[in-house]
C-alpha cells in the first residue's frame, strides 16, 4: 500500500474541501488558510462542459496549484474521456484521480493505469446510476465516490437517496478503501453520511461560505462525532 493511502486511511474521517467554491483570485491565501485549518485532502472538480453542463479548470491550473501547497490532491474528473487526458493529470501532480463510471463503463484498464503511476484510483457514481454498474470494479479502486447531487455545480441540495447507496457500497469495501460522498455535504447532512459508512466528505459551500475554515472543519468533524458515539 502506498504511504499516501496509508496516511489518509489512518486520518479518517477526512473532510476534503472542494476547490470549486474557493477564491480563485487568491489561491495563495486559500491554500494557506486550508493548511492552517488542517484539512487532510483537497478535492479538485474538473468539468469539461460535455460530461456535465459546466466548465471549470484543467491540468494547467492544477499544475500551478501544485506549486502552492503540499496537501494531497484528488482530481474529480467530470469529463467524457478521462483516458485521453490521464497523463496530463498525472504529470500535474494529482495524488488521486477519480473518474466516472458513466464516462467509462469498462474502467478496469484506466483504474490500472492510474495505480501503476503511483496515484490512487477512484471511481465515481452519479445519483441515477445503480451500484451494480460498479460492483465488479470495486476491488480495483482505492476510493469510491458517491455523488449526492447531479454533478456540475456546487451549492445544490443533498439527495438522501445517496445514503442507501453508501450503505450498499460500504458492505462491498475492504478496510483499505475510502468511501467518499460529494454534494450538499454540510452540518445537517454529514452525520447521516457517516452513519451510512462514508469516511471521506467532500465539502464546498459548507467550508467556503464560512469566514473561518478552521471552525468549519471542527464543526463538520463534531457533527460526525455526534453520530459515531
Ligand atoms: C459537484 C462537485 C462537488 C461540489 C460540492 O459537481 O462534484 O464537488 O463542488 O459542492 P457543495 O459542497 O457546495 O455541494
Ligand atoms: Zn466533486
Amino acid at each position: 500500500m502506498s504511504n499516501r493511502l496509508q496516511e489518509l486511511l489512518s486520518n479518517r474521517p477526512l473532510i476534503a474541501p472542494s476547490m470549486l467554491k474557493c477564491d480563485f483570485g487568491n489561491l495563495h491565501r486559500e491554500f494557506a488558510l486550508l493548511e492552517q485549518a488542517e484539512y487532510p485532502l483537497l478535492h479538485l472538480d474538473v468539468m469539461d462542459g460535455n460530461f456535465v453542463p459546466n466548465l471549470s479548470y484543467g491540468p494547467m491550473v492544477i499544475e500551478r496549484m501544485r506549486e502552492l501547497t503540499t496537501l494531497p490532491f484528488d482530481a474529480h474528473l467530470m469529463i467524457s474521456d478521462p483516458a485521453k487526458y490521464l497523463d496530463d493529470y498525472l504529470s500535474a501532480g494529482c495524488d488521486a484521480i477519480t473518474f466516472h463510471i458513466e464516462a467509462v463503463p469498462e474502467p478496469t484498464e484506466l483504474l490500472g493505469r492510474i495505480r501503476e503511476n503511483n496515484c490512487l484510483a477512484g471511481l465515481a457514481i452519479n445519483p441515477g446510476t445503480s451500484v451494480e454498474s460498479i460492483e465488479k470494479f470495486i476491488p480495483l479502486c482505492d476510493l469510491v465516490l458517491v455523488m449526492s447531487v447531479e454533478p456540475g455545480f456546487g451549492g445544490q441540495e443533498f439527495k438522501p437517496s445517496a445514503l442507501d447507496k453508501l450503505r450498499h457500497i460500504k458492505g462491498l469495501l475492504r478496510d483499505d478503501q475510502l468511501l467518499s460522498v460529494d454534494g450538499g455535504v454540510a452540518i445537517p447532512t454529514i452525520g447521516a453520511c457517516a452513519e451510512a459508512g462514508a469516511d471521506t466528505f467532500v465539502c464546498g459551500s459548507s467550508i467556503f461560505n464560512e469566514l473561518d475554515y478552521s471552525e468549519a472543519h471542527s464543526g463538520l468533524k463534531a457533527a460526525i462525532e455526534t453520530v459515531n458515539r
